[in-house]
C-alpha cells in the first residue's frame, strides 16, 4: 500500500512593484525552480508584464510555507490569495515552476476581480488557451 500526502493547491494575483525591472521575473522564476523542485511543489507562474497569477500545488504545509514567504517579497504588491484548497491530483506534474507570458492584459485584470472556484475556473480556462505542456 502507498501512503499518499494530501495534496493542496493555491492561486494568488500581485503586481510587479512600480519601478521594478521586468527582467527580475526570469530571475525569479529560475530560482523558484530550484527550490520547488526541492519541496515538490510544482506550479505555474503567469506574466502579463504588469502583473503575476501563481498557482502553487503540492503537500500543504511547504506550499503555505512558501505562499507567505512570497507574500512578504516586496518585489510584488497586492498579492490577493484567490483561492486555496485541497487538490486531488496536481495539474503540472512537470512543472517545478512553469513559467509563461500572456500578451492579454485583460484577463489577468480579470482573475484579480473574482475568488474562490470562479478564479480557479478562469484560471483553468486561461490554461487552454496557453501553449503548455503540463
Ligand atoms: C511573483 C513571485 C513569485 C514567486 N514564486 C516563487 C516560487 O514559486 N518559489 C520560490 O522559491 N520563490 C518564489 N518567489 C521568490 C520568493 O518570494 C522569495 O524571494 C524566495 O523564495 C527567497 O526567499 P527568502 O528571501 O525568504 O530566502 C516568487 C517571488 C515573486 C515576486
Amino acid at each position: 500500500m502507498t501512503i499518499t500526502t494530501p495534496l493542496h493547491e493555491v492561486l494568488y494575483v500581485s503586481t510587479l512593484k512600480p519601478g521594478e525591472p521586468i527582467s527580475i521575473v526570469a530571475d525569479i522564476a529560475a530560482r523558484a525552480r530550484v527550490f520547488n523542485e526541492s519541496h515538490n511543489i510544482t506550479g505555474l507562474l503567469i506574466f502579463d508584464g504588469m502583473r503575476f497569477c501563481q498557482q502553487l500545488e503540492g503537500e500543504r504545509k511547504p506550499v503555505m510555507a512558501l505562499l507567505e514567504r512570497i507574500c512578504r517579497d516586496t518585489r510584488h504588491v497586492n498579492v490577493e490569495v484567490l483561492h486555496h484548497a485541497p487538490l486531488g491530483q496536481r495539474r503540472f506534474r512537470r512543472f517545478s515552476l512553469g513559467y509563461t507570458t500572456v500578451d492579454d492584459i485583460d484577463v489577468l485584470e480579470k482573475l484579480e476581480q473574482l475568488d474562490g472556484q470562479a478564479a480557479m475556473d478562469l484560471f483553468v480556462s486561461l490554461l487552454s488557451t496557453l501553449d503548455l505542456d503540463a
